[in-house]
């Protein structure tokens, strides 16, 4: 075990094959980009590590409230094939939405969809026109991520959705292992051919992601039936001005069941395709605050990039972003999204016109331009 995150980064850059390529490495480099779900990232990096060692499936279901970074571990999946070398032959990653991959029409599973899509991944990644095997190859590794699963489910609305079963059905076909004819362009001896490529998903990551919505209340409905043998538990509330509150949390985490996914409408055969069904939680203040100082999306790290523009340093202190991060907490369920809105109405008015801003000196024409906690307070009306 390596002694600091820098060691492992560089070891991670310096592997000459996936196999050295540990789950703490993977955890580590993910992390950089992924904030407060760890729990998450570790079965992430661990189903990374089987996928691209080739001997175990190692597909996954994310379940999270909308902006707690179900997309975002994905791109970060993807950033990390991308940046480390030895991950080249597994650089074919597509997110496509679950509904497309269905009919509705004629109740259809369509997997040649999504192996268009992934043809397309695997084309950009090889460049040029590639060799039949060079694609198939490239096409087998593929990570292929689908979003929106939740909506695909059996039951909607109490209703029966038939279409959410057929596509259950056809994709669990897909992860045990399927051979799907491909009609692709091709070089065979240096000249375009068409071909038919036989391509096998046996060997593809699966990363299945949704919100999942109703499961919440479901559980939480379970769980709170006088009777369930089982109790909330509470936890201390930090706010920003320093108090503190006791409240009684409901984190999915702590009381989910694989049969709470059965009973909200997904196939059991469907879910046991899974090596880990992963709950993302949702993001307290403390996650959302170091969200909007250091995530490299953050509205916040943007913004400083803008007034960068202008020879202008922004900043923001300690409390007013506190504050940011609460307000965008008590928004719930959109997570980290709503730092966006939030931090939007203080600094839209100054993005407009800087000059409406008290801005300090630095020297050689430059300025200092802080977000303090009354500036907050007055933009947000608290
Ligand atoms: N855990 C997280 N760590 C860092 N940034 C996050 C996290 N969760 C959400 N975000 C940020 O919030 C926004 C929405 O997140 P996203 O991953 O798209 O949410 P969803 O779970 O709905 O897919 C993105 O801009 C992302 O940068
Ligand atoms: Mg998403």
């Amino acid at each position: 075990m390596k002694e600091t995150h820098l060691e492992q980064l560089s070891d991670l850059h310096a592997a000459a094959e996936p196999r050295e390529i540990t789950p703490p490495m993977i955890f580590a480099e993910l992390r950089r980009g992924v904030l407060g779900q760890d729990a998450a990232l570790r079965y992430a990096a661990v189903g990374v590590y089987k996928h691209t060692t080739g001997k175990v499936p190692g597909n996954l279901l994310l379940i999270g409230n909308s902006g707690t970074g179900k997309t975002t571990i994905m791109n970060n999946i993807q950033r990390l094939y991308h940046e480390v070398e030895a991950y080249r032959p597994f650089r074919a990653m597509t997110i496509i939405n679950a509904n497309l991959l269905v009919d509705p029409d004629r109740l259809e599973f369509r997997p040649e969809r999504l192996l268009a899509v992934v043809e397309q991944r695997a084309r950009a990644v090889l460049g040029g026109t590639a060799t039949a095997e060079d694609l198939k190859e490239t096409m087998e590794r593929a990570t292929i991520c689908i979003d929106e699963i939740d909506k695909m489910s059996a039951v909607v609305a109490g209703k029966p959705n038939p279409l959410g079963v057929v596509l259950q059905q056809g994709l669990l076909t897909l992860m045990e292992g399927e051979s799907v004819a491909l009609r692709a362009h091709v070089l065979v001896d240096g000249v375009e051919q068409e071909r038919t490529l036989d391509i096998s998903t046996a060997g593809m990551m699966f990363i299945c992601g949704g919100a999942f919505e109703g499961l919440y209340d479901q559980v939480y409905y379970r769980v709170t039936t006088p009777g369930s043998g089982e109790k909330l538990k509470s936890t201390a509330i930090r706010t920003a001005d320093g108090q503190v509150r006791i409240e009684l949390r409901f984190a999915l985490a702590d009381y989910f069941r694989l049969e709470d996914l059965f009973i909200y409408g997904m196939v059991p055969q469907f879910i046991a395709r899974f090596d880990n069904v992963v709950i993302l939680g949702d993001l307290g203040i403390d996650v959302l605050r170091e969200i909007l100082l250091n995530s490299y999306d953050s509205p916040f790290v943007r913004s400083r990039r803008f007034f960068e523009i202008m020879g202008i340093e922004l900043t923001i202190d300690d409390l007013a972003a506190s504050l940011v991060a609460e307000q965008a907490e008590a928004s719930s369920r959109t997570g980290a999204r709503a730092l966006r809105g939030v931090f939007g109405r203080i600094i839209n008015p100054f993005e407009f016109d800087v000059g409406s801003g008290e801005l300090e000196k630095l020297g050689d024409g430059r300025a200092r331009f802080t977000i303090t906690a009354p500036l907050v307070r007055q933009a947000l009306n608290l």
